[in-house]
């Protein structure tokens, strides 16, 4: 049976705008990193995201290498456009990136003109797209001029392959010198896509200072830490989790080491009457900077229960000082 959107995905989403653009996200949007390569289920892949825009998330993250194998994500949501979000394209905001190893020889990863253009027009091709929305670039290259690599981010836009250019991973300084020349050239740069989470907040220290001050909306990336800042692990490590399976980014070692801390935010996000994760997303979204919250789910359920947060994101000072003091020890 084909697929039809539920009539009321717009009621209870935030949408937050980015930056000083245009263009809204919504606070929750969906990466496709994990869980949607040819390793993996496709019937569950393709559920994952009729649900998601089901619920008001029209927002999809990709890159040029997710899978495994690398690429193999963006066919598949390739093939979950072409025979059912076609219809809906313009209410969706689709992202894909270049900068990690895609293919061999000097031309397959960092920044260069050479790479990026060439990425995109694979990024397009794999997924049946016309143009993505916003096209990053993924890392910083430190031997590219960043010049280049940004004209290579204005050029796509002005060929109409994206509409917005985004940065990922880059620092603070950088980020505000890359938003310069962007600003310089027309293009201004929408987006900023750094992790961050209750465990991981490098960003405070002054990109986020550098987003503010210059306009740039900002998508965090693994708010759950990969998992950890959910109830996943709190039982042991599942066999079909993130830190148990080959390719996941996640070592088990990790997850153990963390345990007592999760353990604790786990006993405040009860009290607060959310789940770990709901709250996780809930503590990124308090900050007006960020503009939404990018998720991964391996399941409907995940996905579900994400989206539970926005009912509850404000935090009094005793919970976020608890928060602090679990985080710091
Ligand atoms: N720009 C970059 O360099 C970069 C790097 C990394 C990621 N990203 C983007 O950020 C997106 C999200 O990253 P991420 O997948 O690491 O994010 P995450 O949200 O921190 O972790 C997602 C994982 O957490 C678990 N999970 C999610 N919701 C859960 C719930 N409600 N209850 C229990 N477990 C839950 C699942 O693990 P299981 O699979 O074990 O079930 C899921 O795969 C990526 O897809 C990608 O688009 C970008």
């Amino acid at each position: 049976m084909s697929y039809f959107p539920h009539p009321s995905r717009y009621d209870s989403m935030i949408y937050r705008r980015c930056g000083f653009s245009g263009v809204k996200l919504p606070a929750v949007s969906l990466g496709l990193w994990h869980n949607f390569g040819h390793v993996d289920d496709f019937a569950n892949s393709r559920q994952m995201l009729l649900k998601a825009f089901d619920m008001g998330i029209t927002h999809f993250d990709l890159a040029n290498n997710y899978g495994p194998p690398p690429g193999s994500a963006e066919e598949n949501f390739g093939k979950v456009m072409k025979n059912d979000l076609r219809p809906w394209r313009d209410e969706m905001i689709i992202s894909s990136k270049a900068g990690y190893l895609m293919w061999p020889g000097p031309y397959g990863e960092w920044g260069s003109k050479k790479y990026l253009v060439a990425s995109l027009d694979q990024s397009l091709k794999r997924m049946g797209l016309e143009y993505v929305d916003i096209f990053y670039h993924h890392r910083p290259d430190p031997d590219t001029p960043l010049e280049e690599t940004m004209a290579a981010l204005d050029l796509v836009v002005r060929q109409g392959k994206a509409l917005y250019a985004g940065i990922s991973n880059y620092p603070a300084e950088l980020a505000r010198e890359a938003a310069r020349i962007l600003r310089q050239m027309g293009t201004p740069c929408l987006i900023h896509q750094p992790s961050y989470s209750m465990f991981n907040r490098w960003v405070e220290d002054s990109l986020l200072e550098v987003i503010g001050q210059e306009g740039i909306g900002c998508i965090a990336f693994s708010p759950l830490a990969q998992g950890m800042l959910t109830d996943r692990y709190l039982k042991g490590i599942p066999a079909d989790s993130r830190a148990a399976k080959p390719h996941g980014f996640l070592q088990e070692d990790r997850v153990l080491l963390m345990m007592p801390k999760i353990r604790k935010l786990n006993e405040i996000a009860l009290k607060r009457g959310q789940s770990l994760a709901q709250m996780a997303i809930a503590w990124l979204l308090k900050d007006a900077r960020v503009t939404s919250v990018l998720v991964g789910a391996s399941s409907v359920q995940q996905l579900t229960d994400n989206l539970g947060a926005l009912e509850n994101i404000a935090f009094t000072t005793e919970e976020l000082t608890a928060i602090d003091e679990i985080i710091e020890t």
